[in-house]
C-alpha cells in the first residue's frame, strides 16, 4: 500500500479547496435563501454545512471569500446586514435549478426568479421559504466566525434554528424519512451523490459494549472469506457466545473454506446466531 502525504503549506488556495471538496465527501447541501437591507431575495447552495448542536439546535454553513479576490458573497452581506436565513435542504429534482441559482449575479437580482423556484412566506424570518425543498429551516444568526482573511478564506455563520418545515409526504413517524427525501450532496469535482435505492442502507447500532473485533477468533480473522464489514458486524455482538457449545447440524459444510463462506452468508443476512453457530464449528476444523 502507498499512500500519498500532501502539506497543506503546499497547496495554494485552489488546490486546497480541490483537496478539501474531493476528501470531505459526500457534502449536505444547504440551499440558502436570504434577502438584502432592501429586502430582495437572494437564493444559493453552500455545500460547507452540517448540523452542529440539538439544544438548541445549531447549524453552520460557510459563503466564503471568493477564492479569486477575497471578496464576500450576497448570502453573506446579506446575513450580516439582516441576522437572519433560511437553509432548504435539495432534492434530486432540484438539482438543475440549484445549479442555475449558484452562477454570480449582479447585486439585487432575485435568484428565485432565474432559477424558477417558489418562494413562499416564512413564519419568523423575512427570507422565503424553497416551496419545492423536502425540508426547511428558518435560522437566527448566532455567531459569525472568520476563519483566516484572505481569498479563498471561511466565513462559517452559525445559526439557531427557529423552526423545521417539511412537507407531510416526507415524513413517517412524524419525522423525516430518508427514503423518502431523496437528498443530493456535493462530492468533488463535478459529482453529486443521490441518497436514493441501494444508496441508503441500515446499520444496527453498537449493542450496549459490544465484544469488539479484539474478541473474534484469530481464525476468522485471516479469513480470506470474511470482509471486514463481515468482521466488523460480528464485533458488534452484545455478548461473546460461548462458542465451546455450539451444536452441529446434519448439512453443516465440513471444510474450512466451505464453512467461512456459510459464516460470510449468515452474517450478510443478519443472522447472526447461525453465524456464530457456524463459527462453532469452524474452530474444530
Ligand atoms: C452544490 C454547490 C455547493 C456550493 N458550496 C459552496 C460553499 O460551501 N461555499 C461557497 O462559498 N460557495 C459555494 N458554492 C458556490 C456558491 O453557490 C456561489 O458562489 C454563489 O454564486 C454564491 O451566491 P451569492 O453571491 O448570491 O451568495 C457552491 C455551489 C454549488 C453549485
Amino acid at each position: 500500500m502507498s499512500i500519498r502525504t500532501i502539506l497543506a503549506s503546499d497547496l495554494d488556495p485552489i488546490q486546497a479547496n480541490a483537496w478539501l471538496t474531493g476528501s470531505i465527501a459526500p457534502r449536505p447541501i444547504a440551499f440558502a435563501s436570504t434577502v438584502n437591507a432592501a429586502g430582495v431575495r437572494n437564493l444559493a447552495p453552500f455545500s460547507f454545512f452540517n448540523a452542529f448542536g440539538s439544544n438548541p439546535p445549531m447549524l453552520a454553513f460557510a459563503p466564503n471569500r471568493r477564492g479569486r479576490d477575497g471578496t464576500t458573497k450576497h448570502t453573506y452581506q446579506n446575513v450580516a446586514a439582516t441576522k437572519e436565513f433560511v437553509i432548504a435542504t435539495v432534492s434530486h429534482a432540484m438539482v438543475q435549478q440549484m445549479n442555475v441559482a449558484s452562477a454570480e449575479y449582479a447585486e439585487g437580482v432575485d435568484e428565485f426568479l432565474k432559477s424558477g423556484f417558489t418562494p413562499l412566506a416564512a413564519t419568523f424570518v423575512q427570507a422565503a421559504l424553497v416551496a419545492e425543498s423536502p425540508v426547511q429551516m428558518e435560522c437566527r444568526l448566532h455567531q459569525v466566525v472568520e476563519l483566516g482573511g484572505g481569498p479563498g478564506s471561511g466565513l462559517m455563520l452559525i445559526g439557531e434554528i427557529l423552526c423545521f418545515h417539511a412537507k407531510e409526504e416526507m415524513l413517517t413517524n412524524d419525522l423525516p424519512d430518508p427514503r423518502k427525501l431523496d437528498h443530493v450532496a456535493r462530492n468533488g469535482g463535478a459529482f453529486y451523490t443521490r441518497a436514493m435505492g441501494d444508496s441508503l442502507f441500515e446499520i444496527a447500532k453498537p449493542a450496549g459494549k459490544p465484544i469488539g473485533f479484539d474478541r473474534l477468533p484469530e481464525v476468522l480473522k485471516h479469513s480470506h472469506i470474511l470482509s471486514g464489514n463481515d468482521l466488523g458486524r460480528l464485533a458488534n455482538t452484545a455478548e461473546m457466545p460461548d462458542l465451546s457449545a455450539m451444536p452441529a447440524k446434519p448439512g453443516d459444510p465440513e471444510g474450512a473454506q466451505d464453512l467461512e463462506e456459510a459464516i460470510a452468508k449468515a452474517v450478510r443476512s443478519e443472522d447472526l446466531a447461525e453465524a456464530w453457530r457456524l463459527i462453532g464449528q469452524r474452530l474444530w476444523c
